[in-house]
Formats: structure tokens, C-alpha cells, sequence
């Protein structure tokens, strides 16, 4: 086949080649005037089947009107016309004409020669269901029974000397219309019997997807994958996007012919990927805009994810729109500690008032503006990036618009849609499940992606040049991001090749307590986790990673130090401590004969919580250590215990109201406190050294009456549960 690299001057010329190195005899000829991502895949499939394709019209401007949304493509006829007199005389060489940018080859060269041997007429033109541009003309079709009865000219199949009549009449503008001039001719009887003229009303070799969506499956062979027409049960050779299937095309693409297969997987992830080790200057440029539009959960852990990337920060530049009063706090903490490591760290408070879409446009046109940035780089503040290469990877694949796939802990909810709706809204493709859940892998076309993806600075000055991207009517800032993308033709990618992160939630989040990401066990159950549970809490389970102190009284890691100092912080904050005084209006009954100075959860509003952090991480541990007793973590009792020699240093020798009860320390012998411990009689055994974040986990009654031991310093902080009462 020829490459377009390979340039020839006259047709001729090229023919000349042509002839002397193939014994083949299809010529596809395409006009396409940008290399546009449509483009570029079409040459990959037509590649792939080694046709010989000549592009018409390279580099020309475009006079052939929208030819989406309107009429045109008269420039389309012109440049085929032009072409074709070189070619008049070529009695045995078939020219396939088709357009490029919403087109591709499921079959290859010989197949449609014997296809449209099969035909039998000199000229086929492509067929569709739907009358374009004229409606009045549809009564003027020759009836059929079965099959498309309208003349299509996205695909013209036929003998070089018949082409040519057709198109050397041609004398209309580049802004006319070019299906209604082959219309003409086609419904023309006497044309249409001179040229020996039909249409493939069965799609045996062109699908137009316009009307036909319904009709066509995937259908998944060992090597190649192709499209069935199941209306006429036909594998047509050529798949055409027209009118609004684009999309729709673009997944069909994902596909068809070898994108992807359940035998090999992706075939072109790795094709034009970015070397890094081959950069002769460094590292590339990338402006990161950083969203932060409502109150998000763990935000503190977001920057310190951003931060972690594996990419050299002064290649980094930052742009943080923050919507939020709320949030100051956290990025002027984020700014002290790194604004010498970022190349720069630019801020957009809420006292500016943007709207969100003013603020994206702001960031992307940072980027755009500067020719030293290479890409931009948009991520919002609900998604937790956990893959430290991700900026890396996504830049290797090498496209001008790429996300990575993060999706809700559980859930199908993710950063892309796999189709649109008419309205364009939200609708489920066929392999959106199985992209979500990683079952089908790879970089997939798709219509529409928000919350984190990649940008070529390239194409921000190039095919995405206009500004204000995302303000359009009144959609969604993404939303109108992807539809101007969509309609410059330039691709949107997902990858999900890799595990990159997580969205997580923003809904419910209540930022009246002190510590906010406390009240998150729910809503953010894996970001809660691994914020408060202590790193080595599941060595209990795996390697046996507990102690036993004293008879029965079991000792473990399970809060992280962050736990221990916001509960500590909560308690203060809310500072209504008891008093350890016997009467107590917040028990039953109104008396406390074992007094401790405390606050229940109850009154921070943290016992729903509190309850389920017991389920979720202690009854596990009873589970192992008491075995076979299982509990449902039943417990009204539930609250942080304050010792101070001021106050009160240490708690009489008592049983506990409790089947089992734990004891969580909460801050650091030695350094917050002096003395304290917990003495059990029966056994005469002491633990004097409470470690932050562990628990102890003993029987409430009976065998285990214990005391507290004196605080002599300091102030020391404990939470209690009584369990199972
Ligand atoms: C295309 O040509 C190459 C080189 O001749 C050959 O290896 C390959 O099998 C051909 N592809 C198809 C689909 O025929
Ligand atoms: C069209 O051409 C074929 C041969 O290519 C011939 O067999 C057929 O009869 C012709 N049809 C018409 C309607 O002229
Ligand atoms: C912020 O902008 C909105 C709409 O753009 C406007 O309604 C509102 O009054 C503005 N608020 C302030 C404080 O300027
Ligand atoms: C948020 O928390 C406060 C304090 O606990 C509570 O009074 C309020 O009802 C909560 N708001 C919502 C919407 O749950
Ligand atoms: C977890 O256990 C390891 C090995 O015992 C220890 O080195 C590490 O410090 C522990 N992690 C924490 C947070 O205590
Ligand atoms: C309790 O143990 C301590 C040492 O740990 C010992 O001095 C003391 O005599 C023991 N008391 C009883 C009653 O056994």
C-alpha cells in the first residue's frame, strides 16, 4: 500500500506507482482537508487492510460548508472530479470514494471487489433510509422491497471511465451540495441506465449508521472484530458515521477492525506512546487546575496526593479555583509548606465569584496563552488520584484529550459516559459496565468525560483554539467542554489501563462539626478508612498482629494518629467535659455510681458513626480473639474519657456494664501525659504504657474488674465503649 506519506505530484504519477507495484485494482480516493483525529483513523483501518487510499485536498481550505448540520460538500465532488480526468481511461480499475473523518474499514480490498462484482452494475452507490437534503424527492426512488431506498454519498463504488462521467459533470460551488447532485443523477432514469447505476440497499458493503443504529451489532471474530447489519444480515465493509451517529461510530471504532478483541485486548494502546526516556528536554510543562467547587471530604489528602505524583514539581505549575470560604484554611496550609516546590501556585478565592465555567475557562486559557505549557492538566477536587504515575501515563498515551477512569468505591458511577442520550444527557453503551469493573481494558473514544483528564497545550492553540470552552448555552461547564470538543472532531479518550483512583463523594458532607471527615465513615467508607484506621490494623487479621497483656485482655492497633488528635480536638471543641460527677442526666436512671470525667458521642452527634466504626472494625477483632462470639455491636455507652490530676487522675476499681468493653488510648504517654494505665485485680496486672491508637478489648464483668490508674501530668485522653450491655 502507499503511505500518504509518500507525496506525488500529478495522479499520474501516482498511478504509474500504483500500477508497477500492485496487481490490485481498488483505488480509494478520500477528500480530507485536516489530518483530523476522524481522519487518522480512518488511514489506520484503511492501513490495517492495506488498501491503496489517495487523499484529495490535503491542506485546502474548506469551502464545503457544515456538512452536519447543512448542506455542502461541493468542494468534496470538485477535488474528485479534478482527480478522476487523470484517471478516465483506467477501464479496469475500481475507484472507491469515501468521506474520511466519520468513516472506517471493517473488511478489506478484496472483499469489496467481489462484493461488488456481485452487485453486478458499474456504479453502487451507498443507500440509507432517510431522504437528504431534499425530502420532496423521495417519491421520485425506484420502490424496493426490501433494503435502504435513498441515494448516499459518503461511498461511491465503481469503475474509473462511469466515476468519471458522473463527476465531470460537475460545475456547482464548493458550498453545494453533493448528495444532491449524485441524487439528480441517480434519479435520473436515463443516467441511471447509461451509467448501469445502483444502490446497495442491503449493505453488503456500505452501513450508514443514520436511522440504522438499531441495526447494527458488533460481532467479535479471533482477529478482527466487525459490525453485522442484523436487518439484512450482512458484515458491510465500510461504516459510515453520518448525520449525528458520530458518536455512535466512535464506539463501533473502539472496536472495529482490530482495536479490541477478548483474545489480544487493545491493539494500538502502545502505538505513538511518548518515550520518556527519549525527552531531549526534559520532562514537559503542565499546568495543573485544581477545582474545588463545593465542600469535598479530605481535602487535606487530595493535595497531599497531588503532591505525590511522580513528576518533577518544577515542571508544575498550579491553578486552584476554590469556591469555598470553607476550604481557605486547608489550601493556605497546602501553600505555606509548598509554595517553593511547585514552579508557581496560583489561587482564585471565593471573593472573586466565578462561576465555575468563567474559572475553567481561566485555568485552560493559562495554559493556552503560554506557549511553554505543554498540558493542561484539570482535575477536581472530588477525585482521589491513588496511581502516582497517572500524569506520566496519561501523557505517554499521547492523545489531545484523555482522562484516566476513576469511579465511585462500589459503584458504576465514573468519570465518562459511553453514550449520550438525544438530548445529550447520560446513556448507558453496551460495554460501559465492563470498562467501569476493568473486564474490557484499554483507550476508548468516548462522548464525554469530566472531573480529571489531560490536555495537549498543542491543541489548546490549535484545534481548540476559541476560548470560553465551557460556557455553552446553559449546560454543565463539562458538559460543554465535550461537546465543543466533539464538534472541533477532536477525540476524547478514557483510558483505563490502569487503576488511577477514586471520585468520591461530596454529597451529605457537613461541615458544622470541627472535624468534618470524621462524620465520612458513611458516605466515604475506603478515604475514611484510610485516614483513621491505623496502617497496621489489618496485621491483626493477616499475621496475627496483636497482643495479650494480661489474661483475656487483648490489645491492637486500630486508630491512626489522625483519629486519635480529631476525636481529642472534637471533644475540646465541643468542651462540655461532665465533670465526673455521680448524678448524670444523660443515663438512665440519672445516676453514675463509677463516675469519669467525659463527653458521650452522642452529644458531638458522632454516635451513629461511633456505632459503625464499632461494626466495621471492632466486631471483627471480637470475632478473632473471643472466638465464635459475634457481636452486633450493640453499645449506649460510648465516650472519650479525660484524666488530668487537676480534675480527675484515675477511676476506682469497677466492673464494667458491658459483655466486652474496649478502650482506645488517645494520645502518647510520656509526652501529652504522665502515669495512667489500667490495673486488672484478679490477675494483678498492669498496663502502664498505653499506646496511641491501640485498644484494649477485655470482658466487662466478673473476671475483670479494673481501675485507672492515676494521671500524674499532663492530660491523658481515652474513648470507651461498653459493648453488648
Ligand atoms: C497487509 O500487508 C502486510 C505486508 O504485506 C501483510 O503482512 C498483512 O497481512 C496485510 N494485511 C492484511 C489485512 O491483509
Ligand atoms: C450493468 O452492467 C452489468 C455488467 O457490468 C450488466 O450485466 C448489466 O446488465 C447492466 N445493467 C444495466 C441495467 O444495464
Ligand atoms: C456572584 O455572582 C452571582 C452571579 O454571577 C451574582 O448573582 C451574585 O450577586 C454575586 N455575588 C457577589 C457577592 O458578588
Ligand atoms: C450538620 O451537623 C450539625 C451538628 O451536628 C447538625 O445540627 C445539623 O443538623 C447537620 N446538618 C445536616 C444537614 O445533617
Ligand atoms: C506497623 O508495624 C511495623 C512493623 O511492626 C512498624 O515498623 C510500623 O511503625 C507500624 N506502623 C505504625 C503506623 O505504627
Ligand atoms: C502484684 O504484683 C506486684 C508486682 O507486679 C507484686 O509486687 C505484688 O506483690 C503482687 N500482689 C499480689 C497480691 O500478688
Amino acid at each position: 500500500y502507499v503511505d500518504i506519506g509518500l507525496r506525488f505530484t500529478t495522479i499520474m504519477e501516482y498511478l504509474t506507482f500504483f500500477f508497477s507495484s500492485f496487481s490490485e485494482k481498488l483505488l480509494v480516493l478520500t477528500v480530507a482537508t485536516e489530518e483530523t483525529d476522524g481522519f487518522l483513523r480512518f488511514m489506520r483501518s484503511a492501513d490495517y487492510f492495506n488498501y491503496t487510499v489517495k487523499v484529495l485536498g490535503m491542506g485546502e481550505v474548506w469551502k464545503g460548508g457544515d456538512v452536519g448540520r447543512s448542506i455542502g460538500g461541493g468542494q468534496k465532488v470538485r477535488l474528485l472530479k479534478n482527480a478522476m480526468e487523470a484517471l478516465a481511461d483506467q477501464e479496469d480499475l475500481v475507484v472507491l470514494s469515501v468521506d474520511s473523518y466519520d468513516l472506517i474499514f471493517a473488511g478489506g480490498p478484496e472483499e469489496i471487489l467481489r462484493k461488488f462484482q456481485q452487485a453486478n452494475h458499474k456504479v453502487l452507490f451507498a443507500a440509507e433510509g432517510l431522504v437528504w437534503p431534499d425530502k420532496q424527492l423521495a417519491d421520485k426512488y425506484p420502490l424496493v422491497r426490501t433494503g435502504k431506498r435513498y441515494l448516499n454519498s459518503g461511498g461511491i463504488i465503481g469503475y474509473a471511465p462511469y466515476i468519471n462521467r458522473i463527476v465531470s459533470q460537475w460545475n456547482l460551488h464548493d458550498n453545494d451540495d453533493d448528495q444532491l447532485f449524485y441524487t439528480k443523477i441517480y434519479l435520473d432514469p436515463l443516467q441511471r441506465e447509461s451509467l448501469n447505476m445502483t444502490l446497495d440497499h442491503k449493505c453488503q458493503i456500505f452501513q450508514n449508521l443514520n436511522g440504522a443504529v438499531d441495526e447494527v451489532l458488533l460481532k467479535f471474530g479471533t482477529d478482527r472484530v466487525r459490525v453485522r447489519n442484523t436487518a439484512y444480515d450482512s458484515l458491510p465493509v465500510v461504516v459510515h458515521g453520518n448525520g449525528n451517529t458520530k458518536m455512535y461510530l466512535n464506539y463501533l471504532a473502539n472496536y472495529v477492525p482490530n482495536a479490541w478483541n477478548y483474545e489480544h485486548g487493545c491493539s494500538h494502546c502502545d502505538d505513538d506512546v511518548v518515550d520518556f526516556s527519549q525527552l531531549k528536554v526534559g520532562y514537559p510543562n503542565v499546568l495543573v487546575g485544581v477545582f474545588i467547587e463545593q465542600p469535598t471530604p479530605f481535602l487535606p489528602e487530595f493535595f497531599q496526593r497531588l503532591l505525590t505524583l511522580d513528576y518533577p514539581k518544577d515542571k508544575l505549575k498550579l491553578f486552584v479555583h476554590n469556591n469555598e470560604v470553607y476550604h481557605e484554611k486547608h489550601i493556605q496550609r497546602f501553600w505555606e509548606e509548598n509554595k517553593n516546590v511547585l514552579n508557581s501556585f496560583k489561587v482564585v478565592g471565593p471573593e472573586e465569584n466565578l462561576s465555575q465555567g468563567e474559572a475553567r475557562n481561566m485555568a485552560m486559557d493559562l495554559c493556552r496563552q503560554d506557549a511553554t505549557c505543554d498540558y493542561y492538566f484539570s482535575i477536581d477536587s472530588d477525585v482521589m488520584l491513588t496511581n502516582r504515575q497517572t500524569l506520566k501515563l496519561l501523557i505517554e498515551q499521547n492523545r489531545k484529550i484523555i482522562g484516566p477512569l476513576v469511579t465511585r468505591h462500589g459503584k458504576l458511577w465514573s468519570n465518562f459516559w459511553g453514550a449520550l442520550s438525544l438530548d445529550g444527557y447520560y446513556a448507558r453503551s453496551e460495554d460501559y459496565v465492563d470498562i467501569v469493573q476493568r473486564k474490557r481494558v484499554g483507550v476508548w473514544n468516548i462522548p464525554y468525560m469530566a472531573h480529571v483528564y489531560l490536555v495537549k497545550g498543542s491543541a489548546l492553540r490549535n484545534e481548540l483554539k476559541e476560548r470560553n470552552y465551557f460556557v455553552l448555552e446553559k449546560l454543565d461547564p463539562d458538559m460543554a467542554l465535550c461537546r465543543n470538543a466533539r464538534d472541533m472532531g477532536v477525540f476524547m479518550y478514557i483510558t483505563n489501563r490502569h487503576e488511577f483512583g477514586r471520585l468520591i463523594s461530596t454529597a451529605n458532607y457537613n461541615i458544622s462539626h470541627y472535624n468534618n471527615d470524621l462524620w465520612q465513615i458513611f458516605e466515604n467508607p475506603v478515604d475514611w478508612k484510610e485516614k483513621y484506621i491505623h496502617s497496621n490494623y489489618t496485621r491483626i487479621f493477616t499475621d496475627n498482629y496483636l497482643e495479650q497483656p494480661c489474661p483475656d485482655v487483648f490489645w491492637f492497633a486500630v486508630f491512626s494518629e489522625k483519629a486519635c488528635d480529631e476525636l481529642v480536638e472534637e471533644m475540646e471543641h465541643y468542651g462540655s467535659w461532665s465533670g465526673g460527677k455521680h448524678q448524670d442526666k444523660r443515663i438512665a436512671g440519672g445516676y453514675e455510681t463509677v463516675p469519669t470525667d467525659d463527653i458521650h458521642m452522642k452529644q458531638i452527634g458522632f454516635e451513629k458513626e461511633w456505632l459503625h466504626f464499632i461494626r466495621e472494625f471492632i466486631s471483627p477483632v471480637t470475632l478473632k480473639v473471643f472466638s465464635g462470639y459475634y457481636t452486633k455491636g450493640y453499645a449506649l455507652m460510648n465516650f472519650v474519657v479525660k484524666y488530668t490530676p487537676e480534675r480527675q487522675a484515675y477511676l476506682r476499681p469497677h466492673h464494667d456494664s458491658s459483655t466486652f468493653t474496649i478502650n482506645i488510648a488517645l494520645n502518647n504517654k510520656g509526652i501529652d501525659f504522665q502515669g495512667g494505665g489500667c490495673r486488672f485485680h484478679r490477675y494483678n496486672c498492669s498496663i502502664e504504657s498505653p499506646r496511641k491508637g491501640w485498644s484494649f478489648m477485655h470482658p466487662g464483668r466478673l473476671t475483670h474488674l479494673h481501675e485507672g490508674l492515676p494521671t500524674t501530668g499532663g492530660t491523658r485522653y481515652i474513648a470507651v465503649s461498653f459493648i453488648d450491655p
